[in-house]
């Protein structure tokens, strides 16, 4: 065996010990030291941006040659790159910090024309060339996350510490105390791999209760009336009082079973301009409460341990 096929097994070993170790959605690169994620959702640039940051990653642009070749063979159409201009026009720089300049950019014929003076973000072409576009035109998009070594991924199965294991329902838990609304919550959970957190049991009420103990309204950031509620993995799936999980359980057996109870006076059925609360939140005592979906409140995530792992037979 030559040294050389040697080397190439040792590396194909690392990347499969280091692809399982990212998060199974991610697809290891070793000429960019790296994992990249296909998104074929079409999104506009601030919402991939941020999407591909909730999942640890950043909105990948062409840092060298070798990641451009990457990026052009996943860009069957036009795709996002992470380079953008949004804080001063012009001045374009990739999510990273990398100068335009400095990275392998060729320009399809009349681009970039800033057109109209309202674009500030660049999509890569099938064929590798760049452009200028608007953004907030909806593109698929591609997310990039940097090697780490894999001693950082927690036993929560995540690099992002603040997942903590709990032996006694055996979930992991974040809480996350910059308010959101509760979409934005869900979406967050799920880029975390994680999910709004369901009480399935009366112990894993008692388990949400003492982490909500643990942020004092002094704790939670951003503007909200509602710091002494938490947001938790419940809906009425626009069935007005069909309390239900996002898992699809009915409200009305944990209720009977005693896992949950409704805070005093709840639920009050209100409504403001004819929406009416449609999310479900916990109150610092634990009980349940019907809340405004689109008021800005923190939320608890729930996190099986395997969640981003990579099926077995994935290899
Ligand atoms: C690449 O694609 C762009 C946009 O489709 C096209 O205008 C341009 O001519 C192509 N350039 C090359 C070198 O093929
Ligand atoms: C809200 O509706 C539920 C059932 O639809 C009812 O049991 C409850 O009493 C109502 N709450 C108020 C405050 O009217």
């Amino acid at each position: 065996m030559s040294i050389k096929i040697l080397l190439s097994i040792t590396l194909c070993l690392t990347a499969a010990i280091d692809g399982k170790k990212y998060r199974y959605d991610y697809v290891y690169y070793p000429q960019i030291d790296g994992w990249l994620k296909q998104n074929d959702f079409p999104a506009t640039w601030r919402q991939a941006r941020l999407q591909c940051h909730l999942e640890g990653a950043q909105l990948a642009s062409p840092l060298d040659a070798e990641f451009l070749k990457v990026l052009k063979t996943k860009s069957h159409i036009p795709t996002w790159t992470g380079i953008h201009s949004l804080f001063s026009k012009g001045k374009y720089n990739s999510i990273e910090g990398v100068p335009i300049l400095r990275m392998p950019i060729s320009w399809a014929p009349g681009e970039p024309d800033n057109h109209e003076n309202k674009e500030q973000c660049i999509v890569i072409m099938p064929n590798g060339t760049f452009a200028d576009v608007c953004c907030d035109e909806m593109f698929p998009y591609i997310c990039y996350k940097k090697k780490f070594t894999f001693s950082m991924v927690s036993a929560c199965g995540i690099v992002d510490t603040s997942y903590l294991y709990e032996t006694r329902t055996g979930s992991c838990y974040k809480f996350h105390n910059h308010v959101q609304t509760w979409n934005q919550a869900y979406m967050t959970c799920d880029a975390e791999g994680a999910y709004l957190a369901i009480m399935n049991t009366a112990l894993e009420t008692q388990v949400l209760r003492e982490i909500f103990s643990k942020y004092p309204t002094s704790k939670i950031y951003g503007r909200s009336e509602y710091k002494d509620d938490a947001r938790v993995g419940i809906h009425d799936w626009g069935e007005a009082g069909l309390w239900t999980t996002i898992h699809g359980q009915s409200v009305d057996h944990l209720m009977d079973t005693g896992v949950i109870s409704w805070a005093n006076g709840q639920p009050n059925n209100a409504t403001l301009n004819g929406l009416g609360q449609s999310c479900g939140g916990i109150s610092r005592d634990g009980r349940f409460n019907d809340v405004w979906c689109h008021i800005p409140s923190s939320f608890i995530c729930e996190k099986a341990p395997d969640s981003l792992e990579k099926d077995e037979d994935d290899y």
